[in-house]
């Protein structure tokens, strides 16, 4: 079986890439390099031992994805690439319906002329936007409330009436809540381009002294410290729900919606606690304004995941914490240079 994932050099798909290999698949990757480095997709290599071709290759250019099936029999695709910064995507939302929708448009196009018809979709639980009514389900009203939201929304809705003209399709689409943590091995983790937008690798560097100070975003919420609540997942545990979406994928039709999320919330003021816990160093910190478009709490209903699909995220914050851990103290510069020892 060979799947192609589209995005693999990134951060969630490079894990992805090392759970697919140990499972036994054999996994084709194409990525434009625009939010990823080909330094990730040596080290998948270096931690399963296993090779994998890779191309260069921008999605929104058909002629690019055309070339990947033409050279590869393609039994499957984990779709991941795609622009995911919110903020980014308030300030430039043509750029980011562009490169995700006709990114996803000339996949689906070129997998129907293939028939390659069983594919992943990677979403998020932006889609359901501003709704404090956590434990959050898949049947919930979705209302994306940015570009970037928007995209996944949309694209959601594709893939709903691609899957509705014609039943060879079998389509799974993954909500994801927030993916923090690193491969155990130190070796690929988060690498995110310039400022973290997201809390876990920006309190990381804080910690290794790359930044100052993490700003808290609120401690005025409706919470019980007063700050946003979140359900963080391992990266690992995600790729893992990936594997078991894809072998859902393969064996049935239609379309499935799934949460990737461990249905716990942890408060921001609880994440900072925990990483000083497992870094061994104060974290300074400063309450801020509220980030805009930001909600007071959100996580996961599970259970329909771990009922289909027979996954379960099992790593608690603390091992996610210590995972990102590692990576950042192994890795300051990200993937900028080869990686030479890891200390655990
Ligand atoms: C988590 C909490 C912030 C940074 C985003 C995207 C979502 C998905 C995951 C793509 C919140 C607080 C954060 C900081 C802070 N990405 N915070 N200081 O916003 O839940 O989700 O990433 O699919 O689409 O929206 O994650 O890590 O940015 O924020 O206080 O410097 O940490 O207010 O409560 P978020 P986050």
């Amino acid at each position: 079986m060979k799947i192609l994932i589209t995005g693999g050099a990134g951060y969630i798909g490079s894990h992805i890439c090392v759970e697919l290999l140990q499972e036994g698949f054999e996994i084709v990757v194409a990525d434009n390099f625009s939010n990823s480095h080909p330094e990730a997709l040596d080290r998948v290599q270096k931690i399963t031992g296993k090779y994998f071709p890779v191309y260069n290759c921008d999605l929104t250019i058909k002629s690019e994805l055309e070339l990947v099936f033409s050279e590869q029999s393609i039994n499957a695709v984990i779709h991941l690439a795609g622009l995911k910064a919110v903020g980014e995507s308030v300030t430039v939302p043509l750029k980011y319906y562009q490169n995700n929708l006709i990114s996803t448009l000339n996949l689906c196009e070129v997998m129907n002329t293939y028939n390659v018809c069983s594919l992943v979709f990677s979403s998020s639980a932006t889609v359901y936007g501003a709704n404090e009514n956590a434990p959050l389900t898949e049947e919930l009203p979705l209302q994306a409330t940015n570009p970037y939201g928007r995209t996944k929304l949309m694209a959601e809705e594709i893939l709903k009436d691609l899957q509705a003209s014609n039943e060879k399709w079998s389509i799974s689409i993954l909500r994801y809540f927030n993916p923090v943590g690193a491969h155990s091995s130190g070796l690929i983790g988060e690498d995110p381009n310039g400022m973290p937008n997201n809390l876990v690798p920006y309190i990381s560097q804080v910690a290794i002294g790359k930044l100052q100070e993490v700003k808290i975003f609120g401690n005025d919420y409706h919470t019980h410290d007063g700050t946003g609540i979140r359900d963080y997942i391992h990266v690992v545990d995600l790729a893992q729900g990936h594997v078991k979406a894809l072998q859902k994928t393969l064996a049935a039709h239609g379309v499935h919606c799934y949460n990737l999320g461990t249905g716990n919330g942890f408060s921001v003021l609880e994440v900072v606690s925990q990483f000083q816990e497992v870094a061994k160093k104060q974290i300074p910190f400063s309450i801020t304004e509220r980030r805009k478009g930001d909600i007071a709490v959100s996580f996961a209903d599970p259970a329909k995941a771990e009922i289909e699909l027979k996954w379960k995220a099992s790593k608690s914050l603390k091992e996610m914490l210590e995972d990102t851990w590692r990576w950042q103290v192994n890795n300051p510069q990200g993937y900028k240079y080869p990686v030479k020892t890891i200390h655990s």
